[in-house]
């Protein structure tokens, strides 16, 4: 039987990772979404393309819980993104009610599925989805990490000229403005970044990196990126739906991993069958320390806001 994926939110983010599961077939998907008729146009709209696609995935659209009844993964993309000049952070009480409302909904309506959190500001939305649904932190997780890393390998891969396939990086922390990219991680095809590129350049498309999310903001002006983000949301599906184990970027939850207790970051982590099966500790300077220590305070300043 094919497993069954739920999203949360028929908005951009949300249609185009439905769109990447069923062109690649390896799952029926629902899209829900509070939006009458939104849902069910895209989903329609989606399985009109799966002949040409070759994909035989079924996928429904709907505005009813029910439909998404014993779902394997439930993907969260419901609730608002930012406009020009807002930060992910201005988002976190508008979509905190978004976010506990269909948390709790999955909670009853599949009790066995694992969580993957994209909405913003997502490490603290990740944090709420798993003490509303009462889950294993195995099962609840966050999308930024791998975001965040395919944008400096992409700016790495331009000034480089390379493909960016053949680029490997890190990236810990929250998915905010304190995101900590590690350059001492980041290899061309397993040569270190610091032997063919400047300091100087590294940290300009480290500062890159970090603004990338508000660079597509200004540009589009209404909205926030989607076909990068709904690709990085799908590398998590299919490493956990094909038991791939991934090592990947991902928002955990550490309690005691990198001296970090009762939080929602983003650290490295792999990811098969079970959800988050390991999450794997590496050493860190007294510099990204400083970082990764920062990044986490602005993640949990935020988590206190909200009072979970
Ligand atoms: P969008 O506005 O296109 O879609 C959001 C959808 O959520 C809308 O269709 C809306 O009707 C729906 N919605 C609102 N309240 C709902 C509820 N209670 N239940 C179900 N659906 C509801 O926004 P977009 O671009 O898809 O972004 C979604 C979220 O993902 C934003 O918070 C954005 O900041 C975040 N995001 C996070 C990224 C990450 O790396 N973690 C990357 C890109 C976006
Ligand atoms: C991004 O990084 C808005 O978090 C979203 O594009």
């Amino acid at each position: 039987m094919r497993k069954k994926i739920t999203i949360i939110g028929a908005g951009n983010v949300g249609a185009s990772t439905a769109q990447l599961i069923a062109k690649e077939g390896i799952a029926d998907v629902v899209l829900f979404d509070i939006a009458e008729g939104i849902p069910q146009g895209k989903a329609l709209d989606i399985a009109e393309a799966c002949p040409l696609w070759g994909s035989a995935a079924c996928i429904k659209g709907t505005n009813s819980y029910s439909d998404t009844k014993n779902s394997d993964i439930v993907v969260i993309t419901a609730g608002f993104p930012r406009k020009p000049n807002m930060s992910r952070d201005d988002l976190l009480h508008a979509n905190a009610g978004v976010v506990k409302a269909a948390s709790a909904a999955i909670a009853k309506t599949s009790p066995k599925a694992i969580i993957i959190v994209v909405t913003n500001p997502m490490d603290a939305m990740a944090q709420l989805a798993w003490k509303t649904t009462g889950f294993s932190d195995k099962r609840v997780m966050g999308m930024g990490g791998i975001l965040d890393a395919a944008r400096f390998r992409t700016f790495l891969a331009w000034e480089l000229n390379v493909s960016p396939e053949d680029i490997e990086t890190m990236l810990l922390g929250g998915h905010g403005d304190q995101m900590v990219p590690m350059p001492r991680f980041t290899t061309v095809k397993g040569i270190p970044v610091s032997e063919l590129m400047k300091k100087k350049t590294i940290n300009a498309l480290i500062q890159r990196t970090r603004s990338g999310g508000a660079e597509i903001v200004s540009l589009l002006k209404s909205g926030s990126a989607y076909y990068a983000p709904a690709a990085a949301t799908f590398q998590m599906i299919k490493s956990i739906l094909h038991d791939e184990k991934r090592l990947l970027p991902s928002a955990a939850y550490l309690n005691g991993e990198y001296g970090v207790k009762d939080l929602y970051v983003g650290v490295p982590v792999v990811l098969g069958k079970e959800g988050v099966e390991e999450i794997v500790e590496i050493k860190l300077t007294r510099e990204e320390k400083a970082m990764f220590r920062e990044s986490c305070a602005a993640v949990r300043k935020l988590v206190k806001k909200l009072a979970i």
